[in-house]
């Protein structure tokens, strides 16, 4: 192919394969660039208080050590540290992080945190009496829910579902489908199940126990 043997065309082709190949970065700034941006703030983007489901149902959850996945800013784990849970919250942004050991502070409780990328990481198997999961989407992470449960150990996981797209632009990919948690954990037992929807947002919740 002659075009390969002219220099300015051979130029032109490896600026074009250049551009290609970081067009995804510019176009998509790395998650972790994005949220510590967002977090950069005193004002506690997602409150200081846990999601309400959380605190109507604390009451049935096994007390030991908990997993709060993709922690942010730390409402639910504080919240659990506080009823005297034992929480390592995960999460890919350490200004989130430190927020959340802020809120921890001001709560009087301590929490273990743990800079990572969720989408690079597997979670240990029989460890964790309870995994939080709220307003973070990433399926074949839920997957591996069951596994790292102790027997006994339950999941609390909450985020948007189809409905809210009625409401918010918002990605579709990152919103359940009608039952989903429900066919996702369908090998555990249901504790509680809920489609929230007020007219402004819409959610699903699932508490839900390994056998
Ligand atoms: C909508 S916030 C929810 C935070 C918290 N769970 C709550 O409900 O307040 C989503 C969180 O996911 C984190 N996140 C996004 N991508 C991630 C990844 N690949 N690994 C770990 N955390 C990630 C963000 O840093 C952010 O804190």
């Amino acid at each position: 192919m002659k075009i390969f043997h002219d220099p300015k065309h051979i130029a032109v082709l490896t600026a074009l394969l250049f551009l290609c190949s970081v067009s995804p970065v510019l176009a998509k700034p790395k998650d972790k660039d994005r949220w510590n941006n967002k977090y950069e703030t005193e004002v506690y983007l997602f409150g200081e208080k846990p999601i309400p489901f959380l605190v109507d149902n604390v009451h049935l959850l096994p007390k030991g050590k908990v997993l709060d996945i993709a922690m942010g800013e730390g409402r639910n784990g504080v919240y659990l540290a506080t009823q005297g849970f034992d929480v390592l919250g995960l999460d890919i942004s350490e200004k989130g992080l430190e927020k959340a050991h802020r809120l921890a502070k001001k709560n009087n409780v301590t929490i273990e945190t743990k800079v990572v990328d969720l989408e690079n990481f597997t979670l240990e198997p029989n460890t964790y009496d309870v995994i939080l999961c709220s307003y973070y989407m990433q399926k074949n992470l839920f997957r591996q829910f069951q596994s790292a449960l102790k027997p006994g150990g339950m999941i609390v996981v909450e985020t948007y579902n189809i409905d809210y797209l009625k409401y918010v632009r918002f990605s579709r990919k990152w919103a359940l489908d009608t039952n989903e948690l429900l066919d996702i954990f369908k090998g555990l037992r249901v504790i509680r199940y809920q489609d929230y929807d007020d007219g402004k947002e819409a959610y699903s919740s699932i508490i839900a126990q390994k056998q």
